[in-house]
Order: C-alpha cells, then structure tokens, then sequence
C-alpha cells in the first residue's frame, strides 16, 4: 500500500503531479465501473456542472460529462474499499506531509464519445476548500486511438496522461491547469478532492 502512496506523493513533489500505474486493482475496477454503468442504465447520472453553489453552470461547451456522487451511506461494499484506500492515503499524507485533509469528495464520472472537459483549475473561486484533486481510470483494454487523454500543462512539457484501468493521478487543485481531450470511446473515472 506505501508504495503506491509514496509514487503519488513523490511523482506530485517532484514534477507537480503523481501518477499511480495500479492504485486500484482491477478486480475493484471492474466492480466500480459496472456499478457506474448499472447508474447510468438507471438514468441516475447528472450532467456536470462548473462553479460551486449559486455559481454552478452546466455549459456544455465546458464540458460534457455526466456524474454522480459517491456517498458512504449508500454502503456499496465496492466503494467502501475505494473510500477505504483513500481515507488510507489521506491518513498517509497527512502524517507523511502534515496535509491537515480534514474531508474529501469523489463523483464518478461517464464521459461518452465526443465528450472532453475544457481547460480548467479544480479549484472554486469563492472556496479554497479544494488542496488536492485525484481521479482513479476504469477503462480495462484503453489504447492510444481511443483518445481521452489527460493533459496537463506544466511549463517545462505538457503531459499527456492515458486513463487507463487503476491508474490515479493526484495534484494541487489551485495550481494545476489541466484538460480532459476528447475520448473517442466511453471514457469511466472517479474524480475527486481532497479538502481543509
Ligand atoms: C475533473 C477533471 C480529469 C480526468 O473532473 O475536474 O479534470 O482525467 N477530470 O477525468
Ligand atoms: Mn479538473
């Protein structure tokens, strides 16, 4: 578990963001995007907004995504584990880095084909409550012509990040500009902050 804790936190202190090739197993992929999927069937995804309360926007031309959130009352056995792994890392990087995460929040994310999400820094205008920004992949078998791919835009060289099953990216949500390119096939993630 360290491990994938450490590639994260030194990937982020070393080049603004931390890349984790397996945080996930595939076995709770699997669980985690067929639940997504099943809440899709159920028509239970929202289309996404931008901005935070009052401010919320759904424009379409910003991104296109539909979400839902994920909640520990629902008790979903899969996304205990998921909550799990995270409060363990939120308990790591709090120990490790004196974080001071008091909370977190994490929606699934469905981005079908021709969907993207215009670039964009995580955190709100009026709430600086955001620090750290991580989406978790649960796309078994994506391949280079399927597109979708993160980016990152960092001065030295952009990063273009593939959303691959299990992989989970982690960074500054007040300072990382970032972008979802358009994916050319259905595109599944959680995304989510970790917050003061
Ligand atoms: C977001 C976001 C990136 C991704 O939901 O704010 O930027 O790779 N997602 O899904
Ligand atoms: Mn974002």
């Amino acid at each position: 578990m360290e491990a994938d804790f450490e590639d994260l936190i030194a990937g982020f202190l070393d080049d603004g963001i931390g890349i984790s090739e397996h945080f996930l197993s595939d076995g709770l992929c699997e669980h985690l995007a067929s639940n997504l999927l099943l809440l899709h069937e159920d028509d239970e995804l929202k289309p996404a907004g931008t901005g935070n309360d009052s401010l919320l926007k759904h424009s379409q031309l910003i991104r296109k995504d539909r979400i839902y959130w994920l909640d520990k009352e629902h008790n979903d056995p899969y996304e205990n584990l998921f909550f799990e792994k995270m409060d363990a890392f939120v308990a790591y990087l709090n120990a490790t880095c004196y974080a001071n995460i008091q909370s977190y929040e994490f929606h699934y994310s469905l981005y079908e084909a021709g969907d993207f999400y215009v670039k964009h820094l995580d955190q709100f205008k009026d709430n600086a409550s955001r620090q750290y920004s991580m989406i978790s992949y649960l796309n078994p078998d994506w391949v280079g012509k399927d597109g979708g791919e993160l980016l990152v835009y960092q001065t030295d060289a952009n990063q273009m990040i593939a959303p691959t099953q299990g992989k989970t990216v982690f960074f500054k949500s007040s300072v990382l500009e970032h972008e979802v390119l358009v994916t050319n096939g259905r595109r599944m993630s959680i995304a989510g902050w970790l917050k003061k």
